[in-house]
């Protein structure tokens, strides 16, 4: 059986990838950069703070100073952190608490592996940071997601060999990092956007914890 789970957060644990959808838009929209729609986001998902911004600059085909490309992540992120103030235990997605007691309940280790510096702050907004046996620093790991970094790092936190791991995801490059690393992906979202190859839920009330065990017995 597997003995750990690898979450991602934005879009898994909370419906917090919408508000960088939205942050990422309202960004794009002032640069005069059109095109920023939820197709594109698809790209957007699960990449890193500053990878997004490049793809963002490209698709609008315009150059900025390193100066003027930190001033637009920490504009993005500010609108983003404004966003999520109110972020709460009643925008914890349906199945994802208790899941979390199921897993901690049969002894099953539990990792956050999300791009975001705002992991952390978003746990504790949602009291869900006691199930955490520990939390990957997307600062501190070598490259982001496409990349299997930070799912690596987050089973050697807990202890756990990554071939005997779960990663869930909303996001390809998520999927993308979890293969990399050689645990056993679960998708949340679509076929047209994750892929057929894996198992997917179309969304998290699916994800009980004898789901995962179905999974990964077939897998
Ligand atoms: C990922 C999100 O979890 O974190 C991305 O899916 C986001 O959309 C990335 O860009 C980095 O987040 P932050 O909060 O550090 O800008
Ligand atoms: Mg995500």
């Amino acid at each position: 059986m597997f003995k750990a789970v690898l979450f991602d957060l934005d879009g898994v644990i909370t419906d917090t990838a919408e508000y960088h959808y939205l942050a990422w838009k309202t960004l794009a929209e002032e640069l005069g950069i059109k095109g920023v729609d939820r197709s594109f986001n698809e790209q957007l998902k699960g990449v890193s703070r500053n990878d997004s911004l490049c793809k963002i600059l490209a698709l609008g085909n315009l150059q900025v100073t390193d100066q003027e490309f930190e001033a637009l992540a920490n504009k993005k992120n500010d609108h983003y952190v404004e966003m999520i103030q109110a972020i709460s235990p009643k925008d914890i997605y349906p199945g994802i608490l208790e899941l979390l007691q199921d897993l901690k309940a049969n002894g099953i280790k539990i990792a956050l592996a999300s791009a975001s510096k705002n992991g952390l702050f978003l746990l504790e907004q949602m009291g869900l940071k006691s199930y955490f046996d520990t939390v990957a620093d997307p600062e501190k790991v070598g490259a982001s997601k496409p990349a299997p970094d930070l799912f690596l790092a987050a089973a050697e936190q807990v202890g756990v060999r990554i071939e005997d791991a779960i990663g869930i995801e909303d996001a390809v490059a998520g999927i993308v990092a979890i293969q990399a690393a050689g645990a056993l992906p679960i998708g949340v979202g679509r076929a047209e956007d994750l892929g057929r190859e894996i198992a997917l839920v179309p969304d998290t009330r699916y994800l009980t914890y004898s789901y995962l065990q179905e999974v990964w017995q077939g897998a």
